[in-house]
This record gives structure tokens, sequence and C-alpha cells, in this order.
């Protein structure tokens, strides 16, 4: 299994749809590796692994611990870093915060939030060697200052975010909660990648939170998600399968005695 190269993933437009997936530890990262051209260690890892309300509060240390693992299973995909909200404020700092993922991680990239706004902090990383994905339209990060997770209409702020972006030297951009048109729009005026979620169908490539389209997350679906399993109701079952078992005196078997 060969590793999956910046270069294949840039030379993917236009020619075939990249897929991506998000893993937060070594088990399922390498359950998925086969299958994807990226990991990304999202920091939607806050809200699905540690339980918390939004994305906010992840910070580098967490962030660095799960990739540690997603890169110890696996071997094949290209490993996306999530910069976590706060660690990528002035260049200075995204760039000292960056240097520390490359040197702590096997990570391939960073992907930040932001567009326009966030294009000096790209232009400090990309000048010193960091390959990053940008991530526009609607951004998990600005929950609590938006009032919740909005759809984004305004075509020229997005295509204005993707230019800045582009010419800031990013590799690839996610793009996410935008109206299937204007998301076509988007991916036809740049030359990178442009990976949607909940962005439609004519973009370059999709992405999705793995607890989500595997059924594991059941408090509510958003539109943009396609269920590929009901995780939760298999792991119940089999758990309820397993009590009950026990109690009733039929787990372990002479089979599974020494
Ligand atoms: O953190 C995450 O999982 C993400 C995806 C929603 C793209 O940023």
């Amino acid at each position: 299994m060969e590793k999956v190269t910046l270069g294949q993933i840039k030379r993917a437009k236009g020619e075939r749809k990249l897929v991506m997936i998000t893993a937060y530890d070594a088990l399922f990262a390498k359950l998925f590796d086969p299958y994807v051209d990226i990991i990304l260690v999202g920091d939607s890892l806050n809200m699905v692994f540690a339980g918390r309300k939004d994305t906010l509060s992840a910070t580098m240390d967490q962030m660095l611990y799960h990739t540690q693992a997603v890169c110890a299973g696996a071997k094949r995909a290209f490993i996306l870093f999530d910069m976590p909200y706060g660690s990528y404020t002035d260049p200075a700092s995204a760039l000292a915060n960056a240097i520390r993922v490359y040197k702590e991680s096997d990570a391939d990239a960073v992907k930040l939030e932001g567009g326009i706004e966030k294009a000096e902090v790209v232009r400090t990383l990309t000048d010193n060697g960091i390959a990053v994905m940008g991530h526009i339209g609607l951004m998990p990060q600005h929950v609590r200052a938006e009032g919740g997770y909005k759809v984004k209409k305004d075509l020229d702020k997005l295509l204005e975010d993707a230019k800045a972006l582009e010419e800031a030297g990013v590799f690839a951009i996610i793009l996410e909660g935008v109206k299937a048109d204007l998301a076509a729009e988007v991916t036809a005026s740049v030359s990178v990648p442009v990976i949607g979620i909940g962005a439609g169908k004519d973009v370059d490539g999709q992405v999705l939170v793995w607890s989500d389209m595997l059924g594991f997350f059941t408090d509510f679906t958003p539109r943009f998600v396609r269920r590929y399993m009901e995780g939760a109701r298999l792991v119940q079952g089999a758990v309820r399968r397993f009590a009950d078992d026990i109690r009733e005196g039929h787990f372990p078997g002479p089979e599974e005695s020494y």
C-alpha cells in the first residue's frame, strides 16, 4: 500500500473525486485507511470523543494526542491535523503551533478555518514548508459568534475567500454548508481541489465525520449526512446480548474457559 501524496491530491482535481473521512484513534484509522485518500483528525473529536457541546475547547495537546494515534493506525492515507480554535490567531502563533504538529506527529498537513482574513497566516505557514488545507463556508469554530451553524449563501464572499486561500498557497480547500450551485461555482473558480461537506456533489471530493456516517451519533442527523451503517444500534444490540449472556450464565462457555 503506497502512501497517498500531496501531489496526488492536487492532481485529483478534474480527474477523480477525493474521499476524506475523520478519525480520532488508531483502531478506526486502520479500518478506514485502505479506502480513503485523506484522514482528517478533526476538532469535531471534541464533540464526538470528548462529549463537549462544540469544537471550541479542543487544545493543541488533545489534537496532537489523537493525531499520533491516527498516524500509528493509518499508514497509507494522507493525514490532516485540524488546528484547534485559538491556535492560529496570528502568523507567529500559527507558525509555532504548526511546527509543533510536524515535530510531534507524522501528520502530512494542517487545516485551518478562515478565508481572506487568514490569508497572511496561511502564507506564513506555506512559506515555512507547511502544507495547509483551507476551510471556508460554514466554519464550526464560529458557532458561538454566529449563534449557530448557518448555511452560507454569499457567493461573492465565498469566491473572495477561496481565491485568497489559493493565492496564499493552500493545496486544497474544504467548503462546508454551502448551497450546491454556489459550491459548484467556487469549485470552478480555483485550481486547487475543493472538498465538500454539505456542499452538494459538484465539488472535487467529499468529507464526512465518521460517527455521523456510520450511525454512532444519533442525537440528530444533518441533512447532508448519508448513514452507511446503524453503528449505535449494532453496538447496543451486541452489548445487550453480552450482558444477557453473563446474567443468564451463558458466558463464558466451556470453549471460552481454560
Ligand atoms: O472537525 C471536523 O471534523 C471538520 C469536518 C467537519 C470537515 O472540520
